[in-house]
C-alpha cells in the first residue's frame, strides 16, 4: 500500500512532497483559476500532503472554507489561516458526504488507490450540482516512446513495480473519458510532460528532485522485488540528477470537470 512504501514519517518525505508541490502548483493554480469559483466556495483537498493547494485556496479566496484532508494529516504545513481546517480522511473507507463542495481537488492520489473508481463516485456525490473537480494524476502512457531505449526500459520496469502495488500510473490518461462516462460536464484536460533538469529553482528541477527522492526511497523494493538491477536504478538516477541533462519525465494529466446540474 502507498502509506507503507511512502509514509509521512520518512525523514525525506516532507522534502519530497514540497518538491512535488513546487513542480505542480503553478499548473494546479491556473486550472483552478479558470473555474470561476464562488467567493464563499466550500473546498476539499483530498490526499493533501503538505497542503500547498489547500493553503493557496484559503489565501486566494479569504471568504471560502477549505479543508485539507489526508490519510495522515501530520505533514500539513503550519499556518494561521482561519478559513482552513484539517481533517483525517481515508478515501478507501470514509464517506465524503453529499452535495457539500464547490471544489474537490486531488493530485497524485487516485492512481495509488485500488478502489479509485469507487472513490470517484464518492467525489461526484460530495460535489454540489455544478461543483468542480480538479485532478492531476499520472499519465505514463507516452514515456515508453523515448527519449532513449534505456529510458523506456527503465520506466517500463517502474510501471511493472507500480502495477504489483495496485497503482495505476496510466490513470490520468483514462480519467477524462471516465469522467464523461460518469456524467461529468465541461471535462477539460491537459497532458503535461515535465522536462527533468536538476539546475536552478525551476519546476523541472523540482520534478527531478521529486523523482530522485522517490526512486531512492523505493530502491529496496525496486531492486529487492526483482523489478530492476541496482545498475539500472543507478543509471536512471544519474540521468535524473545530471544538471546538464534535459530529459522528459513521466507525464501527468491535469483534468477539470463539473458535476452536472440536473
Ligand atoms: C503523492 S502524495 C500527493 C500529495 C499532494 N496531493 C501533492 O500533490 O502535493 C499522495 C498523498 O495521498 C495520500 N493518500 C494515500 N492514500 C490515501 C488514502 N487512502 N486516503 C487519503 N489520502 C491518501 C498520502 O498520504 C499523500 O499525502
Amino acid at each position: 500500500m502507498y502509506e507503507d512504501l511512502l509514509p509521512h514519517t520518512l525523514p525525506t518525505e516532507a522534502e519530497r512532497l514540497d518538491q512535488m508541490a513546487h513542480a505542480h502548483d503553478p499548473d494546479t493554480f491556473s486550472t483552478i483559476n479558470r473555474l470561476n469559483l464562488p467567493a464563499k466556495a466550500n473546498c476539499l483537498d483530498i490526499g493533501a500532503g503538505r497542503g500547498s493547494v489547500a493553503i493557496w485556496l484559503a489565501e486566494t479566496f479569504p471568504d471560502a472554507k477549505v479543508i485539507a484532508s489526508d490519510l495522515d494529516v501530520s505533514s500539513v504545513k503550519e499556518n494561521a489561516l482561519s478559513n482552513l481546517s484539517v481533517k483525517e480522511i481515508d478515501l478507501r473507507s470514509d464517506e465524503l458526504g453529499s452535495d457539500l463542495y464547490d471544489l474537490i481537488h486531488c493530485r497524485s492520489v487516485l492512481c495509488f488507490l485500488p478502489t479509485r473508481t469507487e472513490v470517484l463516485s464518492k467525489i461526484l456525490q460530495a460535489l454540489k450540482p455544478g461543483g468542480a473537480f480538479v485532478a492531476t494524476e499520472m499519465d505514463f502512457g507516452r514515456i515508453a516512446s523515448g527519449p532513449s531505449r534505456f529510458w523506456a526500459t527503465f520506466w517500463t520496469a517502474y510501471l511493472e513495480f507500480a502495477a504489483a502495488q495496485g497503482w495505476e500510473l496510466g490513470f490520468g490518461g483514462t480519467l477524462p473519458r471516465l469522467l464523461v462516462k460518469t456524467g461529468y460536464t465541461e471535462v477539460d484536460a491537459r497532458h503535461i510532460q515535465p522536462i527533468l533538469n536538476m539546475s536552478g529553482q525551476t519546476a523541472g528541477s523540482a520534478e527531478a528532485e521529486t523523482w530522485s527522492l522517490t526512486l531512492a526511497t523505493l530502491a529496496p523494493q525496486l531492486i529487492g522485488g526483482g523489478f530492476m538491477s541496482k545498475a539500472m536504478l543507478s543509471e536512471a538516477l544519474s540521468i535524473i540528477r545530471n544538471p546538464e541533462a534535459w530529459t522528459a519525465g513521466p507525464g501527468f494529466m491535469v483534468t477539470s470537470a463539473r458535476r452536472p446540474v440536473t
